[in-house]
């Protein structure tokens, strides 16, 4: 069976925004299901004048069985990206957590299972390495969650594997992504948080446009060349197409995790040179105590990507700061 349209959850987010347009110019049909809990119309509006194609949007809940089996009749794949992902948030709430990734993708998969749609590309972290006993890190390393967001992660992974073991018609892809920054080249998209951006390019971002004074680098003690936290960041339209090569790869491998990654650390400190060369603002920073379960570094080994799905992520560091620049820039205040 071809696959022609696409189920896409949580698309109307940071990078479902991104791989819809990618989906689009590709010549799928998008619907996208997204309860803008932590996104706007105005994304998918954007994406729509972008790319010149229309996308179906449904508002609603991945809890919600009923509103789901009516949207997703027809659909030929899901892409997954529906979910909370704040880290500190998920500490103080783990049951909104277990209830909104876990209850939700387990909803989603028992109405895919109902309608006999079993292809499936889903966002899956880099966080499930916990701290790395080896870098750079390959598929095969242990995965342990640190925190309860990663618990519904390794939760979720692991319903899906168990799901294929037991029924071989199923076509899943597990990415894990590292860490994402960037926008789309056009300025009209871009990654907007609600309150204080917990990840550091976004906080950079906003010292850059004035919104906030001073970045606090959380520590300078660990043990990498500039004592600052070491992190392998992707551009999301790398990440987007990512998504693409996964869907047009179902079923040409088993249930398998693939890494989306760079395969290349930068430190914070090198993130805030190649910003402010990118962008000829000056970002002041002030030292701060290490971030609590933090780690010192991360980074992807990327071949089975490469290997599986013939992808490797091309953006320079420079251009996902350029990008990046250009949309904060544009929207200050986000959409
Ligand atoms: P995002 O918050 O911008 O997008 C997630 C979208 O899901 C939002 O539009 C939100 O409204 C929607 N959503 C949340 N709960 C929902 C529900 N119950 N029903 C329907 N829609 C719901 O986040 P993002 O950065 O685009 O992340 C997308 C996915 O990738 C998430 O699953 C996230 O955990 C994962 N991920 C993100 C990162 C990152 O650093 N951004 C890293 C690794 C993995
Ligand atoms: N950092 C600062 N100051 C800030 C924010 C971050 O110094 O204001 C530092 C952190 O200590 C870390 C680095 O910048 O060394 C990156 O931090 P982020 O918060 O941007 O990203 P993390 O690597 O901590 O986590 C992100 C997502 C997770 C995801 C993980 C791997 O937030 O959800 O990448 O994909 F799991």
């Amino acid at each position: 069976m071809s696959i022609k349209t696409i189920f896409v959850t949580g698309g109307a987010g940071y990078i479902g925004s991104h791989t819809c347009i990618e989906l689009l110019q590709a010549n799928y049909n998008v619907i996208v299901y997204d309860n803008l809990a932590n996104s706007k119309l105005e994304s998918l509006r954007r994406v729509e004048q972008i790319t010149g194609k229309s996308i179906t949007f449904i508002k609603g809940d991945i809890r919600d069985k009923d509103a789901l089996k009516n949207a997703m009749t027809g659909c030929d794949a899901v892409i997954h990206f529906a979910g909370l992902k704040a880290v500190g948030e998920s500490v103080e709430k783990p049951l909104l957590y277990y209830d909104n990734n876990v209850l939700g993708s387990l909803c989603l998969f028992h109405v895919m299972q109902e309608l006999l749609i079993k292809n499936i590309v889903f966002s899956s972290s880099a966080t499930m390495y916990g701290d790395p006993e080896f870098l750079p890190l390959t598929e095969v390393h242990r995965c342990e969650a640190t925190n309860p967001y990663g618990e519904t992660k390794l939760a979720i992974e692991m319903m899906l594997r168990a799901l294929y073991n037991s029924d071989k018609d199923w076509q899943i892809a597990l990415l894990r992504y590292f860490n994402p920054v960037g926008a789309h080249e056009s300025g009209l998209i871009g990654e907007d948080p609600s309150g204080i951006p917990n990840n550091l390019m976004p906080f950079i971002t906003q010292v850059a446009v004035g919104k906030r004074k001073q970045l606090a680098v959380f520590g300078n003690d660990y043990q990498t060349p500039d004592g600052t936290g070491v992190r392998d960041y992707i551009h999301v339209v790398d990440l987007a197409k990512g998504h693409l090569k996964a869907l047009e790869a179902l079923g040409r491998f088993e249930c398998d995790a693939i890494n989306l990654g760079t395969g290349k650390g930068y430190s914070v400190l090198e993130l805030v040179g190649a910003f402010e060369q990118a962008s000829g603002q000056s970002i002041p920073y002030i030292i701060q105590d290490r971030r609590p379960g933090d780690i010192s570094e991360c980074y992807a080994d990327p071949r089975k990507a490469k290997d599986l799905l013939g992808w490797e992520a091309e953006l320079s560091l420079n251009k996902m700061c350029v990008d990046s620049w250009r949309w904060q820039k544009h929207n200050p205040d986000g959409y």
